[in-house]
């Protein structure tokens, strides 16, 4: 399940990292930041192994697609693309990262987007929030380069009862409940390693922080059962179930699915400007 696990891969020499990220990040990335790209390659490995994972992205991915609305004029761009399987999803997506890996088409920070005013139409981000240490920086950011009818979409852990317990016994990013939340609106540079499975639930459906949320309407906010997802054992366990039961963990899951705080443990939330 862990996709970006810092305590249990090895470190990173500033020769490695400066072989492989552009001169013009190396202000931004650190040697600990690096461990995103680690995890990447690591990820790869996994996504074409499992086609048990692929099937299950699908659904994530449709239910992302379906908060995009092709009338809005402008760029799709996805921040955090990882190993890039979105764009397949949606060719027309521009997909960026940090790191500037072949199958991607930008290497950027979302800080400090290379995307001029009012000229993209959606910002997709796949399990990238709970990593954004400064979420109001980022959100200052999106609603420069976002047209005034743009939205953000993004897909995040959810943190519900059951969800609690799993990803915080079985992943190694915390899921940092209670811990504070930085609510500044520049990040300083370099940007270091950062988690908070929690930080999509405390912000779009507690509403812990109402300075985050000014200046954006939350158009859509759909918490789901996951234990397909769950029992996985995602890009870095082993699979606790065949493929084959895929369908009637679904067929589960979807009843689950009327409980969000007693069994959601994914989201989709959709941002737009207020
Ligand atoms: C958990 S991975 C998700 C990757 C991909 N979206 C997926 O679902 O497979 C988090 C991604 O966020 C990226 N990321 C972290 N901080 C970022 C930042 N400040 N700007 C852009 N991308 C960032 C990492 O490089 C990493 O690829």
């Amino acid at each position: 399940m862990s996709r970006c696990c810092v305590s249990t891969i090895g470190s990173v020499t500033s020769q490695h990292r400066s072989a492989l990220v552009p001169p013009f990040l190396t202000s931004i990335v650190t040697d600990l930041l690096y461990q995103h790209q680690i995890e990447i390659q690591r990820n790869l490995i996994a996504w074409r192994a499992k086609p048990l994972l692929q099937r299950i992205y699908r659904g994530f991915y449709l239910r992302v697609v379906h908060q995009i609305d092709p009338a809005i004029p402008g760029s799709i761009v996805e921040i955090g693309s990882g190993i890039g399987n979105f764009k397949s999803h949606l060719k027309s997506a521009i997909a960026t990262d940090l790191f500037p890996n072949t199958w991607l088409d930008v290497a950027c920070d979302c800080y400090e987007l290379p995307f001029r005013n009012g000229t993209v139409s959606h910002l997709v981000l796949f399990d990238v929030f709970h990593h954004l240490r400064a979420p109001n920086a980022f959100l200052r950011e999106a609603r420069r380069v976002l047209t005034d009818s743009g939205r953000i979409v993004m897909c995040e852990p959810y943190i519900s009862i059951c969800s609690f317990l799993i990803y915080g016994a079985l992943h190694d990013e915390p899921v940092a409940w209670r811990s504070p939340i930085n609510q500044a609106l520049w990040l300083s540079r370099p940007r270091d390693y950062y988690a908070a499975q929690g930080n999509a639930t405390r912000l779009f459906f507690r509403k812990e922080l109402a300075a985050c949320l000014k200046g954006w309407i939350i158009f859509h906010a759909e918490a789901f059962s996951c234990f397909c997802y769950l029992l996985s054992g995602g890009f870095s366990k082993k699979a606790l179930y065949p493929l084959r039961w895929l369908d009637i963990l679904q067929w589960y899951d979807k009843r689950l699915s009327y409980w969000p705080k007693c069994f959601g443990a994914r989201c989709v939330v959709g941002l737009c400007p207020d």
